[in-house]
């Protein structure tokens, strides 16, 4: 049986990213049966409707929409900006939702990991983005939810996950959304 593709989206550019090191850790967790690969969105330009209409689309444009079109289920790990989601994701995301009627996100099952060095855990970007998950199609895992709080105390400065509380955590919730897969590929 080949693999199951997710693709893996980071809300955070930051070198040092908190984010980032979660992600890393989960692309670690790939299996034969699941692959888990973080798909590059610094590099999108601003979202302008007039390339699309233009027919002017950047080339990045083109290569993020071709690289989420076959995937499989979507992960989206993102700090909270603003108790909203940071400009990057959001401009990701209408990339790939665009041009009208041709969105890349459609039918996707989905999950959101949220974290913050403060206590509540991004919950605002979680819900943000949930929501326009909904909108686009995507089929966001309800339950469990995954909110990450006080997360600078459980990743040293190499980037690595100290805690075994939050390994064991991920690794349950990525458990879980595998199940969410397939029951969605199965439907
Ligand atoms: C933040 N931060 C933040 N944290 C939070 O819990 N709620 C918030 O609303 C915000 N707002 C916010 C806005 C902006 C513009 C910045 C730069 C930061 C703090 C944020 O959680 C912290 O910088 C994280 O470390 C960012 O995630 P990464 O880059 O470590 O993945």
């Amino acid at each position: 049986m080949s693999a199951t593709h997710i693709g893996i989206f980071v809300g955070s550019l930051r070198k040092g990213s908190y984010s980032k090191s979660i992600a890393g850790f989960i692309e670690g967790l790939s299996s034969d049966r699941f692959s888990y690969k973080i798909i590059e969105i610094g590099n999108l330009p601003l979202y302008n409707q007039d390339y699309d209409d233009e027919g002017t689309a950047p080339e990045t444009y083109e290569k993020f929409r071709k690289s989420v079109k076959p995937l499989d289920g979507v992960l989206f790990i993102t700090p909270e900006y603003n108790r909203s989601v940071p400009a990057v994701l959001k401009n990701a995301i209408d990339v790939g939702s665009r041009p009208y009627g041709q969105s890349v996100w459609s039918g996707k099952p989905g999950a959101i990991i949220s974290s913050s060095p403060g206590i509540y855990g991004g919950f605002g970007a979680n819900h943000h983005l949930r929501q326009s998950l909904v909108f686009l199609n995507v089929l966001p895992l309800q339950q469990p939810e995954c909110y990450l709080p006080k997360i600078a105390d459980s990743i040293n400065e190499q980037g690595e996950l100290t805690s075994d509380k939050l390994k064991e955590s991920l690794g349950r919730f990525i458990e879980a959304f595998e199940k969410w897969v397939m029951t969605t590929k199965e439907s």
